[in-house]
């Protein structure tokens, strides 16, 4: 089966790739025509994951699914949360987004945190959502050169390493994307 993936990250699309194995054709936004950046102004991660498959699917017609990701800190109440692309500057800016949160944690006893995705998938019209959450916490310094984003600052629970010093394998196994495009694969492989 044929699918767009709405992104044009290389790391989210690796992660997505290896989960979903050989049993769906991953199509990418450029691969079909999709240069434009698609806005994502909307008050959750649910409705950000939503607009970018709706899009999509009005501009192709291909069955398609789309994440949002947020980083919700406790002790911010839930920041930087839908606003994590965004967190330091309006451009997506991962260093200024990294310090930004460490300086707002200085001095933080409460570090917990999770990663939230949200995706919606488009098939035939219909509109479904999928959700995957990791639990963790906000370590003190980065740590770690693998991943992207928030990675070298986030400790999943029950583990001493963050998702920067993990494999791909590793932190897909027990990452909010992971357990999304999980729910996703079998929902599809049923339909
Ligand atoms: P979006 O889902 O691409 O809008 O991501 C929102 C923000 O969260 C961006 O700053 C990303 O770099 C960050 N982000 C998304 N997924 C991950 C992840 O798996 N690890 C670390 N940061 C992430």
């Amino acid at each position: 089966m044929k699918i767009v993936f709405a992104t044009n990250n290389a790391h989210k699309l690796s992660e997505v790739a290896q989960v979903v194995g050989d049993k769906f054709e991953l199509v990418t936004l450029r691969e079909c025509g999709i240069t434009e950046d698609i806005p994502e102004n909307e008050p959750t991660l649910e409705g950000n994951a939503l607009a970018k498959a709706r899009y999509v699917y009005s501009r192709t017609g291909l069955n398609c699914f789309a994440d949002d990701t947020g980083l919700e800190v406790d002790a911010l109440n839930g920041e930087p949360g839908v606003r994590s692309a965004r967190y330091a500057t309006d451009g997506h800016d991962d260093e200024a987004n990294k310090r930004l949160l460490l300086e707002r944690m200085q001095g933080v006893e409460n570090r917990a945190a999770q990663f939230r995705t949200a995706v919606a998938l488009i098939v035939d019209g219909k509109e479904y959502l999928f959700e995957g959450i990791v639990r963790g916490d906000i370590a003190c310094e980065e740590h770690g050169a693998g991943g992207f984003g928030y990675d070298p600052l986030f400790l999943p629970e029950g583990g001493a390493l963050t998702f920067a010093e993990m494999s791909a394998e590793a932190k897909n196994e027990i990452s909010h994307r992971g357990r999304a495009v999980r729910k996703l694969a079998e929902f599809l492989k049923q339909m």
